[in-house]
């Protein structure tokens, strides 16, 4: 019966703002399961050795400042991979056919948010669940829930970033609900932020909603499309992430489309251009400008940082579900 779902019965699935196709949910779903499976095959299979790795390689303010920040952190993490191990670097590979599929369904996992849930939502083909991600110099284990949860004990891990973050989070929380169910213990009135706890590990999961990472405001337009709504300061961080941060023992970062808005771009509170806003005499901004200003940015802030949680920087999120 499973493959005899009805395709014309089904309800359009919902984005937050309305913009949303069956294929691009493919993206968001290999992109989260690659990252959960990556996230674990580093902090299960060479935990300890990455601990040592992560404190061994960690810059000091001298050498950042040579280095200029700029957006190395990928290289940097790509490099730490290759010092540590010299056989497989895990993001060059490609996808692959995976005929076990993946270690939760809609079925197994009651966390999937109904926005997000492919199947419940309508979508009749299973082909896209049966892919798996193989790094040219090894295989990828299959995540260990229970490993992974051992070697996180006491810690604390933040999502930090965009709506690819909910689809990672609801991803690890799904692949560890095998062991421990995580329990809800925050969210704001979005829920875009929020936090859950793993009692018998005492590791705490935080997903942030910082989808620029520097600060932003909207301002309400009424509906009117024609008055940009969104402002965007470049010589501000998002204190959603930045004022918590010491907090965190591993973070993981992915923004990225939502700088394709329209905005109104600011640094000292002054207005200095916009972005997307044919109709505006001002300077314009491109998109690259936009995300490596506010990387630059933040880049700095976590390599200046007296505390040192372990980053990872996923490169620009690919189109997805939620926007
Ligand atoms: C949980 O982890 C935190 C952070 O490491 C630690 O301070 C706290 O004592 C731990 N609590 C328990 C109950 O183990
Ligand atoms: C976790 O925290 C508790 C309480 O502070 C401590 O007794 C235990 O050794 C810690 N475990 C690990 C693996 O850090």
């Amino acid at each position: 019966m499973g493959d005899e779902i009805v395709v014309g019965d089904h309800q359009p699935l919902h984005s937050k703002e309305g913009r949303s196709t069956i294929s691009l949910i493919f993206f968001k779903f290999i992109s989260a399961i690659f990252l959960a499976a990556a996230i674990c095959y580093l902090f299960v299979s060479n935990f300890d050795a990455w601990t040592v790795d992560a404190e061994k390689f960690s810059m000091s303010p001298g050498k950042q400042d040579a280095l200029n920040i700029g957006p190395l952190n990928k290289e940097s993490t790509v490099k730490k991979l290759q010092l540590k191990k010299e056989t497989c670097d895990l993001w060059t590979g490609e996808w692959i056919p995976n005929s076990e599929g993946p270690g939760y369904t809609h079925e197994t996992c009651n966390q999937i948010p109904p926005y997000v849930n492919c199947v419940n939502n309508g979508r009749p083909d299973t082909g896209y669940l049966h892919w798996g991600w193989k790094p040219n110099a090894c295989d990828l284990p299959p995540i260990d829930p229970l490993k992974f949860l051992n070697a996180m004990r006491n810690k604390s891990f933040a999502f930090i970033g965009s709506s690819i973050c909910h689809n990672q989070v609801f991803s690890l929380i799904c692949q560890l609900s095998e062991e421990e169910m995580a329990h809800d213990i925050y969210h704001d009135s979005t829920y875009n932020t929020r936090t859950w706890y793993y009692p018998s590990h005492n590791l705490t999961l935080y997903v942030i909603w910082a989808p620029y990472l520097i600060h932003y405001e909207t301002i309400d337009n009424h509906g009117d499309a024609s008055q940009i709504n969104l402002h965007l300061h470049l010589d501000i961080l998002d204190t959603k992430w930045t004022s918590e941060y010491g907090k965190y023992d591993y973070v993981v970062i992915s923004i990225g489309p939502h700088f394709y808005k329209s905005s109104i771009i600011y640094e000292n509170n002054q207005v200095i251009g916009c972005h997307y806003c044919p109709h505006l005499n001002l300077k314009k901004f491109t998109i690259n400008e936009l995300y490596s200003k506010a990387l630059q940015f933040s880049l700095k802030f976590i390599a200046t940082s007296e505390h040192n949680p372990f980053v990872i920087f996923k490169t620009w999120s690919p189109d997805h579900s939620e926007h």
